[in-house]
């Protein structure tokens, strides 16, 4: 409750006008009963003691100012109740969404994105249906229910006896409904996550799903899941609907003993016919309201397990952030990386290290290659420099001063990173190249692009710098994106560039043309290069050579091929391949 307040102070008087307008349809409701009984009583039934027409139209206008009353109030009840639950769940979406925009990579790998999808629209369409629910209900339904007993009782007290019996009956069978409905929603929210994730992973990976031939097995997959969602939700339905029989059943039990008991009392004086009426109306408004409490409560614990999921995002703590950092103004000057006897791991829980003991130095103008197989932790040593992830044990140090001290903003400006699974926005090219820098002016924009050797393809397209991307690049070949990638963060300037396999769908002389690039408008920068093909870093100052996460040599291409066993096998195996190809 205490992170939704937030989210309902802006709009607390809708909060409050809403339910207060409800209450004033509710207590129209009850007096009119209450007119009309007398009404018919001593206007029809005493016709001849002298209370004529006159007193019959006095009445009626009486009800019409009534009427009139509830309406507003009703209109205006649920006016209030809907802009209150809109307005609070907009905002209260945006704040999913901010939150979920701070997340580190680890907190995004501990929800899946279909979960965070389905938690950021329907779980909170849950939450907006209750509170709505609650503003129109919490007043009514309590309201129609005193109201009604107070009536009744002041009809007729030993008539108004059945309700002893009837109210605490189906409030015992109503509360063991709930105890098992709370449970099933749970349940079919989280089956609803597996329909999200599916479709997500299946519509972002559309292209592959369909050269594997795999869309039968993905439909199975996906019917799988459906039949799923569907049965959890019937189960929890069930119980919805079992409601609505056995407070009909009590309504009309009710209805049926107090006519027969009233009626004794009609024949013997003791009770008007009009009294009747309106009594038998207040049981039936009493009961209806109890079924209305009844549904309020069942919509109320399907959104609570909604609430939950979505408290559970805004609680979640973002375990990389920069609040503590000592040197928030400090930015980037040189590029100098350090790492100092690096430990590091995805999940707490795992026994053993992903990076065990990594230590080196890439001083700004160098060119720094990593190599290694995959799997073998060059990803994951790269992603320790921008902070994507925090090291374990040991420390990376940029410019001589741990990265955990840099504000994140500092920090991630000074890194020009492109990552191995690189992507491209919806957008015109130049959309996309001006994340690097917003504002770049164009011969900046095509500097970067020539240097990665991405000016001369983007000016063939027709529309050039103006053309549109679809969808995660789909329109542009792997080769063309990875340049294109390449463009957006040379646009940084960065003191450090990182390229994580960024030139894999590049033919070799274009990746020298690209590396030849970077040594003249990146000349002061430090590079890491992190690469499959020997070819792509056997140039550079220093070689890192990484096997099974830990360092198994360090130096350039030439004393590698001397004092590392592990290099000179990816060499020689290189070099035989390239020997078969011609
Ligand atoms: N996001 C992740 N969560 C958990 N484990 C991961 C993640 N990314 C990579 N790994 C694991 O870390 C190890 C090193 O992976 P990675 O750094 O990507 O290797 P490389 O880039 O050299 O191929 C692998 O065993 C991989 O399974
Ligand atoms: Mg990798």
């Amino acid at each position: 409750m205490k992170i939704y307040w937030k989210y309902i102070k802006p709009y607390l008087p809708f909060f409050i006008l809403g339910p207060v307008l409800m209450l004033t349809e509710v207590a129209g409701e009850i007096v009119l009963q209450k007119i009309m009984g007398t009404m018919i009583d001593s206007g029809i039934g005493d016709a001849a003691a002298g209370f004529g027409v006159e007193y019959i139209i006095s009445r009626a206008a009486m009800m019409i100012g009534f009427i009139a009353l509830m309406i507003i109030g009703g209109i205006g009840g649920h006016y209030f109740a809907i802009k209150a639950s809109v307005s609070f769940s907009a905002d209260l979406r945006q704040g999913v969404f901010e939150k979920v925009q701070k997340f580190s990579f680890k907190n995004i790998d501990s929800f899946s994105t279909g979960s965070l999808v389905t938690r950021l629209t329907n779980d909170i369409t849950q939450v907006q249906n209750m509170v709505r629910m609650l503003l129109i209900m919490a007043m009514r339904s309590p309201g129609m229910l005193i109201g009604g007993i107070i009536m009744a009782c002041s009809i007729n007290r030993r008539l108004a006896l059945v309700l002893v019996v009837i109210i605490p009956l189906l409030a015992i069978v109503i509360a063991a409904l709930l105890r098992t409905a709370f449970p099933r929603f749970g349940v079919m929210q989280k089956k609803l996550d597996n329909l999200n994730s599916g479709v997500q992973e299946n519509i972002t990976n559309v292209r592959v799903i369909k050269s594997f031939v795999r869309q039968k097995f993905e439909t199975e997959k996906f019917s799988a899941a459906n039949d799923d969602l569907m049965n959890s939700t019937l189960r929890a339905m069930k119980i919805v609907v079992t409601t609505m029989p056995v407070v009909t059943l009590a309504m009309n039990v009710t209805t049926l003993v107090v006519v027969w008991t009233g009626g004794g009392f009609v024949v013997n004086g003791s009770m008007g016919v009009g009294e009747l009426t309106a009594f038998t109306t207040y049981i039936t408004q009493i009961l209806m309201s109890l079924m209305m409490v009844s549904t309020l409560f069942l919509q109320l614990s399907r959104a609570l397990a909604s609430s939950a999921r979505v408290s559970e995002v805004l609680k979640t703590e973002v375990d990389l952030t920069d609040e503590n950092s000592s040197a928030k103004d400090k930015i980037i000057t040189e590029g100098r990386v350090e790492f100092k006897n690096v430990y590091f791991k995805y999940y707490e829980k795992r026994k053993d290290y992903i990076l065990n003991n990594i230590s080196f130095t890439a001083n700004p103008g160098e060119v720094v290659g990593i190599i290694g197989t995959t799997g073998s932790g060059k990803s994951s040593l790269v992603q320790l420099i921008p902070r994507l992830y925090d090291v374990n044990r040991g420390e990376v140090l940029v410019d001589g001063v741990n990265v955990k001290d840099y504000s994140l903003r500092h920090l991630r400006d000074g890194v020009g990173m492109v990552l191995q699974k690189n992507v491209l926005f919806s957008g015109s090219i130049e959309e996309n190249l001006r994340w690097g820098d917003e504002n770049a002016s164009t011969e900046e924009i095509r500097a970067a692009a020539e240097a990665a050797q991405a000016d001369g393809f983007v000016t063939a397209f027709t529309d050039g710098y103006e053309m549109e991307l679809g969808q995660g690049g789909v329109n542009v070949s792997g080769g063309q994106k990875q340049r294109l990638c390449i463009a957006r963060a040379l646009l940084k300037k960065p003191k450090i560039l990182i390229l994580d396999d960024s030139t894999s769908a590049v033919d070799t002389a274009t990746e020298a043309r690209i590396r030849q690039a970077f040594s003249t408008s990146l000349k002061d920068s430090t590079k890491i290069i992190i690469a499959q093909r020997i070819s792509s870093v056997i140039e550079a100052d220093k070689i890192i050579v990484l096997e099974d996460g830990a360092v198994a040599g360090i130096g350039n291409h030439k004393a590698l091929m001397q004092s590392c066993a592990e290099y000179r096998d990816i060499y020689y195996s290189q070099m035989d391949k390239e020997k078969e190809v011609s």
